[in-house]
């Protein structure tokens, strides 16, 4: 496991092998909450047993449901149909994770009973309104602080109205949480979104039976109360874990790794359409569908990177994505610019905020406004310390970036690192780095 506390990276030379990404994170909280929801017993395998996922599958227990561990990533969840979530006796606490918490709080808006989400303190300071509100047209009422942030009450409607939402924002969670309060409601719901996102929730609705129409223009319709069956889940390996050891080397000349079986959903491949706009030689192979997802294993052998401009239509397919391309950016010929990304201000951190400061501490030249980023490439000094900030993809980037700098790279607690990918320091090590925590 990967612990807590500081950790360093030092510069390393190529880096080789072969690695298996940990469980999809999005797949693996949608995996739990759907078989909790459909009749009988879903077996998933691939689960990613981060601390984010443990939150969820606590969760659906404090909510009634039975959860087991059957083994590694093999988990079985004995679901008791839709509209079967009954009251917690405590508050649900959601640890750092704005995806389960937004979800959950879809799926307890349309059942009789009412029920309270905290999290930790970046979980805390996160915007809930964008759930609060859609979820409040089915007749559910929210209480909660100024600001409307956790720790956040739900008092569920047993009497819920289909609702029509237009997504002021591409969010997959927000789009995800209308449709799991759908569910529990007769007749249709329909969410517009502005430009498309990660479809898991849609996919994995139809693999339980529900009926889900995803239209041309970003309509999504789903007919309400459907009998949701127990299925097995396979979850794929994340694509955002697998960014790292991929971005890793991308940045150390002469490297040469695969992350094999990597969920490549189209709402998800955006930074590996932009690391081959650099120059990168990626290969996919063995390209094949597991569970109604896209997978397939993915190898970047090193090559120089240059500068390019990436489009905001492409920020929602490579969200979660930004610190690690902006990372892969400070080793390139060049300056990227990256546009359309005030969304990273409101991730687990201030990410845009994050990646300018930690850039710059590391000697490289960035430029930073409301919702754009600039990096100009060289071979970054590092030899500082960088802040995690209750965020792991911020510590996984700069413990990256000093494999490829200069000087090495502190971490000031590794601990977030736990929430998406246990096991990142080993893995990485594995394949040539040199982290010691
Ligand atoms: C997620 C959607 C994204 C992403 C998050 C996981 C999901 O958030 O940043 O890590 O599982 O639906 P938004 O859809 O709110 O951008």
């Amino acid at each position: 496991m990967t612990g807590t506390g500081r950790a360093v990276s030092h510069p390393c030379g190529a880096l080789h092998g072969e690695a298996r990404a940990p469980g999809d994170k999005s797949v693996s909280h949608r995996a739990l909450m759907l078989a909790g929801v459909a009749v009988g017993e879903t077996r998933i395998d691939g689960l990613l047993e981060g601390e984010d996922v443990l939150a969820t599958a606590a969760a659906m227990r404090a909510l009634g449901i039975e959860v087991e561990r059957t083994g590694p990533g093999s988990w079985q969840v004995n679901g008791r149909g839709v509209g079967g979530l009954t009251e917690p006796e405590d508050v649900l606490d959601m640890g750092n994770s704005g995806t389960a918490a937004r979800l959950l709080l879809g799926l307890l808006a349309t059942h009789r009973l009412t029920a309270t989400l905290t999290g930790d303190a970046s979980l805390r300071s996160r915007p809930m309104r964008r759930v609060s509100e859609p979820l409040s047209r089915f007749g559910a009422a929210f209480h909660g602080r100024a600001g409307g942030m956790l720790p956040l009450t739900v008092v569920g409607t047993g009497f819920p109205v289909p609702v029509r939402y237009e997504l002021p924002v591409a969010s997959a969670q927000v789009k995800s949480a209308v449709l799991l309060a759908g569910l529990n409601t007769p007749g249709e719901t329909v969410v517009v979104e502005p430009s498309p996102t990660r479809d898991h929730t849609e996919r994995m609705l139809r693999h339980f039976g529900a009926s889900v129409q995803q239209e041309e223009d970003g309509v999504v319709r789903l007919t309400g109360e459907p009998e949701l069956v127990a299925r097995p889940v396979s979850v794929p390996g994340d694509i955002s874990s697998a960014s790292f050891p991929l971005a890793a080397a991308a940045i150390v000349p002469g490297s040469r790794v695969t992350v094999a079986g990597v969920g490549l959903n189209p709402g998800r491949i955006g930074l590996i359409e932009t690391l081959r706009e650099m120059g990168a030689d990626i290969s996919v192979t063995d390209e094949r569908v597991e569970g109604g997802e896209p997978v397939g294993d993915i190898t970047l052998a090193w090559s120089r990177l240059a500068a390019v401009d990436v489009p905001p239509s492409r920020v929602p397919s490579m969200i979660d994505e930004f610190p690690i391309l902006a990372v892969a950016a400070a080793f390139a010929e060049g300056t990227t610019r990256m546009s359309g990304l005030a969304e990273l201000r409101v991730k687990e951190s201030d990410r845009l905020g994050a990646m300018a400061a930690g850039l710059a501490a590391c000697g490289v030249e960035v430029r930073e406004s409301a919702d754009t980023l600039e990096v100009t490439g060289g071979q970054p000094r590092g030899g500082v310390e960088i802040a995690s900030r209750l965020d792991h993809r911020i510590a996984m980037a700069f413990l990256v970036l000093g494999m490829g700098a200069r000087e090495a790279v502190r971490i000031d607690d590794i601990a977030p690192v736990a929430t998406s990918f246990p096991g990142f320091v080993g893995l990485m090590n594995e394949l040539g780095a040199a982290v010691e925590m």
